[in-house]
Formats: C-alpha cells, sequence, structure tokens
C-alpha cells in the first residue's frame, strides 16, 4: 500500500445559522450546542483523516483545514480573497427549515470559486432532525445540485446524521483532485 500526505483547505459557507459552526463542531469534537453565537470573522479547525483508494493501492492522509465564515451578506464581498484564498472543497449548507438558505446558495458558491477557481463542491442540507418544519425538499435539492454539478447528504449537526460522511466524501473528491488532477 502506498501513501501519500496531502494537506488541504476546506471552506464553509452558508447563510447565518445555517449550522456551519455546529458541523465543525459535530465533526471535530463530536459535541453539539443549542446556543447559538454568530461567527465573528473566521475561525479555523483542524482535523487529519485518511482516505483509501484501494483500486489504486493507496492511502492518503489528509491535514485539513476547516475553514468556518461568518454567514453575514456583505462581508463576503470584503474579505473573501483573505477567506477563500487557498481553498480546494467546499461545503456549502444550507437549513432545511429556511427556503431562502437555499437561494444563497449559488451567491456563496460563486464567490468562493471568484478566488479560489472551480472547486469540488458538497451540499450539506442541515437540520434534517427538523423534519416537521421542513421548507423544501429533494426536488429542490436535486435541482440545486444538478446545476451546480455537485452531491449532497441530509445532515444533523444536532444527531450527527451524515456529518462524518459528508467532511469524509468531501475529503475524498478534494484528495482525488489533488494528486491525480480528476475532473469532478
Ligand atoms: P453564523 O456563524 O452566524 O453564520 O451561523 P452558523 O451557520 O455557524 O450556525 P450555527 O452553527 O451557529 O447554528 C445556528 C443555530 O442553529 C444554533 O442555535 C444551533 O444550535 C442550531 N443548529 C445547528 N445545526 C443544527 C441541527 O442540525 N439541528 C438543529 N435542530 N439545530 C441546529
Amino acid at each position: 500500500m502506498e501513501h501519500e500526505n496531502l494537506k488541504t483547505k476546506i471552506c464553509l459557507v452558508g447563510d447565518n445559522g445555517v449550522g456551519k459552526t455546529s458541523l465543525i463542531r459535530r465533526y471535530v469534537l463530536d459535541m453539539f450546542e443549542d446556543k447559538y453565537l454568530t461567527t465573528l470573522g473566521t475561525k479555523v479547525s483542524k482535523k487529519e483523516i485518511e482516505v483509501s483508494f484501494p483500486k489504486e493501492n493507496l492511502v492518503a492522509k489528509v491535514d485539513m483545514l476547516i475553514w468556518d465564515i461568518m454567514g453575514q451578506h456583505g462581508f463576503q464581498e470584503l474579505l473573501k480573497e483573505a477567506y477563500f484564498y487557498g481553498a480546494r472543497g467546499i461545503l456549502a449548507v444550507v437549513d432545511v427549515t429556511r427556503r431562502s438558505t437555499l437561494a444563497g446558495l449559488d451567491d456563496w458558491i460563486a464567490c468562493v470559486e471568484e478566488v479560489a477557481g472551480h472547486l469540488p463542491t458538497l451540499i450539506a442540507v442541515n437540520k434534517t432532525d427538523l423534519a416537521d418544519k421542513a421548507e423544501f425538499g429533494l426536488p429542490e435539492i436535486t435541482e440545486r445540485c444538478d446545476a451546480l454539478g455537485c452531491g449532497y447528504f441530509w445532515t444533523s449537526a444536532k444527531t450527527g446524521e451524515n456529518v462524518e460522511p459528508s467532511f469524509q466524501r468531501l475529503a475524498a473528491i478534494v484528495a482525488e483532485q489533488q494528486i491525480w488532477g480528476t475532473q469532478f
């Protein structure tokens, strides 16, 4: 088995309060907080993971820097160079209980890609534990994913559902791209 060491920066984007900080906290610390403290500026977390490519007989050790960025529109323009410089992947987060967060998505992704180029992207449809309050569903999500050429996961930072698989999947797509320059 061959080994490869990679460094990667991924950015979480999405409107205020969709759960970016909570997803990272669940993923990195396996914790959840009901209190809402809006992110001021940015916070960077780190996680070391492994991605296996059995067919290629390769294991990639990925040093992943996870950038949490405040969801305030307006700051986007002001700070985008600093936030998004060097990003390799995007976890775009929407809140299933607020339809407006879906509309904001294209803007966020365009903003990152203006700085970092076309990137592997995954949508996290968060707060699925509040499914009874859902304001949109599968048709809207698949429509966005088709338009953006990306995949999605239903996540809940509260229950932990699909949090690890979302980050792991994004890391795998990014690693593949870094190693082989594959299209996504
Ligand atoms: P900004 O930093 O302001 O952009 O917000 P954010 O996207 O980082 O959201 P944050 O993680 O701070 O979460 C906002 C609120 O939603 C908090 O009260 C969280 O507890 C709550 N929350 C986040 N994820 C979930 C989830 O999966 N389910 C439920 N029920 N609540 C969640």
